[in-house]
């Protein structure tokens, strides 16, 4: 009898179709001298059979994930600045165009997108429960609530602004596992034409990437507009809109409203027929996907053990979370990659969790650069390269493991 559990969406049978192993806390950055046992847990993944959501067979307390020290930045990439400002102005053409407009963000961290909402003047209000991320949002004119959104941060956020035009929530709501308190919550806050819009991480992507490091405790949810279909409209709101977005390796922004208010769109209609016909949630093709993950585990390996048989350099780029999920899956430590170049302040000079890879400042990278770089920031993949091209004339290689192992 395979691994279940209880699906967050509609209640049904979810079934395992990979499991990731024991892992710890993909952001926790621990000082070199914090000898104390790291908290883990078992990272699997399974489908419901009721909804179809795929999603994790186990659910990380959110306080332990989302705190003060939180160290994620979504300023800490020019793209992912020019993504939100690009959105942000749409909305404020759109969305946010009529009579004294208000947009809620979940998950808003440091501000990048609502910055631009602020600076135009227009109510809004940032919802985030990291305090050190929210702060940073404060500091640049963004109005914040520390908090965790759910039914009754939305009820009392109606009492005190009135209802929202707009919800907004980017690679949040897949990080929440009540997915039903959000919901109600949503259909509370909304105006009657208001639209509740969050993007994030696309399965279909995933699986045809084989991206599994999008797997960890973090992302709880693998959307895709089959299951966010059927979630909408088990909570009373109906999926109108959906969009491919390139940036993080591959996502979707879904725009719900509530019933009857908007008519669906064709590509919702055209993504839904193409998901059916590639068969992305049929059972066969999920344990393909977790068959191709075993294979580009063992081949990483391999080339990271030829490569200190063969006396290399190798440094991770990018200590990502996603990268937490690689190092302990593959069992890659500091004898494997020496260190973990990374921007982000609150991870630098800490160790990576886990695998305990010394994280260090983007200096470090060229003094001296090393043969090759493992790219953990695949997603960012265009952007690190061509700021890194000094990195390729020293002679440097790229180390990728997505979609396969390959070194360019
Ligand atoms: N929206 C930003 C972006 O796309 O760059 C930040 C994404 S970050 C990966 C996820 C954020 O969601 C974190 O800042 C976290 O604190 C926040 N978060 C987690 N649970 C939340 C909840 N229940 N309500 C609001 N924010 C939440
Ligand atoms: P993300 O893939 O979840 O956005 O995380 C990207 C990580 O990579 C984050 O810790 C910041 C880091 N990073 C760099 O170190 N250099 C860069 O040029 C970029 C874009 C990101
Ligand atoms: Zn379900």
């Amino acid at each position: 009898m395979p691994n279940q559990s209880t699906c967050r969406v509609c209640a049904g049978a979810v079934t395992e179709f990979v499991d990731l192993g024991t892992q710890p806390l993909s952001d926790a950055f621990r000082l070199p001298e914090d000898t104390t046992e790291e908290f883990t847990y078992r990272l699997a993944v399974g489908a419901c059979a009721g909804c179809s959501m795929v999603q994790l067979m186990e659910e990380v307390p959110r306080e332990r994930m989302f705190h003060q020290d939180y160290p994620y930045l979504s300023r800490g990439s020019a793209v992912m600045r020019e993504h939100f400002r690009a959105l942000a102005e749409r909305f404020l053409a759109t969305e946010l165009a009529g009579e004294d407009p208000f947009v809620v963000e979940l998950g808003c961290n440091d501000g990048t997108m609502l910055g631009t909402v602020a600076a135009a003047g227009v109510r809004h209000l940032g919802v985030e429960p990291s305090g050190a991320v929210a702060d940073l949002a404060a500091e640049a004119g963004v109005r914040v609530r520390k908090d965790f959104f759910e039914e009754s941060t939305a009820l009392s956020i109606r009492d005190q602004d009135g209802p929202a035009d707009l919800v907004y929530a980017a690679n949040t709501f897949c990080h929440i596992p009540y997915a039903e308190s959000i919901l109600r919550g949503v259909v509370a806050l909304l105006k009657p034409g208001g639209a509740f819009v969050f993007e994030d991480p696309y399965l279909g992507d995933i699986v045809e990437q084989t991206s599994f490091d999008q797997i960890y405790d973090e992302h709880f949810f693998l959307f895709s507009a089959t299951s966010v279909d059927a979630m909408a409209r088990r909570h009373g709101l109906e999926l109108v809109d959906v969009e491919r977005l390139p940036v993080h390796g591959g996502e979707v922004r879904y725009t719900l409203a509530l019933p009857g208010a908007r008519a669906r769109s064709a590509a919702v209609t055209a993504l839904l027929a193409e998901e059916g016909a590639r068969g992305l949630h049929d059972r066969a093709v999920l344990d393909a996907f977790g068959d191709r993950i075993r294979g580009i585990r063992a081949d990483l390996l391999a080339l990271l053990e030829d490569l200190r048989a063969k006396g290399e350099r190798v440094v991770g780029y990018g200590a990502t979370a996603k990268s937490a999920t690689v190092t302990n899956l593959c069992g890659i430590g500091p004898d494997l990659v020496e260190f973990i170049s990374d921007t982000t302040p609150a991870k630098q000079h800490r160790l990576a969790p886990g695998s305990r890879i010394p994280v260090r400042p983007p200096a470090d990278f060229a003094d001296p650069y090393p043969g090759y770089a493992l790219l953990f920031a695949w997603n960012h993949a265009e952007e690190i390269m061509a700021k890194e091209a000094a990195f390729r004339e020293s002679g440097g290689k790229w180390i990728l493991y997505v979609p396969d192992v390959h070194v360019v």
